[in-house]
């Protein structure tokens, strides 16, 4: 918490394509900054999640709207001395570690691109950043969500990269898979996510672009909070 209290507290908006490394490094320079850290990406997964327990048609979006609006999501920040992120509870339950499975991957941009889904997930963040002193991360943060931002960042990152990275991600959490599997699962994605009519994933205009390929995450969190820092301090 190396940056509590000594400036006014902003909002930091981080997006980018799955496998861009926006969690691990928005996590870290919440940390850094000592703000709050919120996972947008997991709230879709967590609808996903629902939707796929009640066997609700995803190409059904009034189904799909009012399951969004009727869930009740909440976070429950890391305790001392445990790794990991917060934990998201839906309807009370821990779902961390559900939202992950590949079936909800595979689901969550078709549900993801449901406006009335989107329109209820928005609401729920704007809540959370309203006090400031929070890094958000997502695929729409600095251009729809919060679109006034002081910082905004969007991570990029080769598509072989990406791959790379989220394959050595899903053998950590003993789901290995072939790389050629990996890498059209995440091409697919961005296609749906760049190429849906509400909220497509691309950079703000004021967004500094931020091409992580070949470079560790120590490196690219020192990027970003040094320039927030600075931003701080004005
Ligand atoms: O962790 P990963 O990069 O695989 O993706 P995520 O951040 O968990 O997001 C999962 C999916 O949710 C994305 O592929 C998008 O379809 C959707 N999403 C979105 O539409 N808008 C956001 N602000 C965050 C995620």
């Amino acid at each position: 918490m190396e940056g509590k209290g000594k400036g006014r507290p902003l909002t930091v908006a981080i997006d980018g394509p799955a496998g861009a490394g926006k969690s691990t490094v928005a996590r870290s320079v919440a940390q850094k900054l000592g703000y709050l850290y919120l996972d947008t990406g997991a709230m879709y997964r967590a609808i996903t999640l629902k939707a796929l327990q009640q066997n609700v048609p995803l190409d059904d979006e009034g189904a799909l709207t009012r399951l969004a609006c009727e869930t009740v999501l909440e976070w429950q920040a890391p305790q001392a001395g445990i790794p990991g992120g917060p934990k998201l509870y839906m309807d009370g339950v821990d779902v961390s570690e559900a939202i992950r499975h590949p079936r909800v991957t595979k689901a969550v941009s078709l549900v993801a691109r449901v406006p009335g889904v989107r329109q209820r997930l928005i609401q729920l963040q704007r809540r959370f950043a309203e006090q400031g002193g929070v890094v958000v991360d997502g695929r729409d943060i600095g251009t729809v969500v919060l679109p006034h931002a002081e910082c905004k960042f969007y991570l990029t990152a080769s598509l072989e990269e990406r791959a790379r990275r989220r394959q050595r991600e899903l053998a950590q959490q003993g789901m290995p898979a072939e790389m050629e599997e990996v890498k059209s699962a995440l091409a697919w994605r961005d296609t749906i996510d760049s190429g849906r009519e509400i909220s497509p994933l691309r950079p703000a205009e004021d967004a500094v672009i931020i091409d992580t390929t070949g470079r560790s995450v120590e490196e690219v969190v020192e990027q970003i909070y040094s320039l927030c820092k600075e931003k701080e301090a004005l």
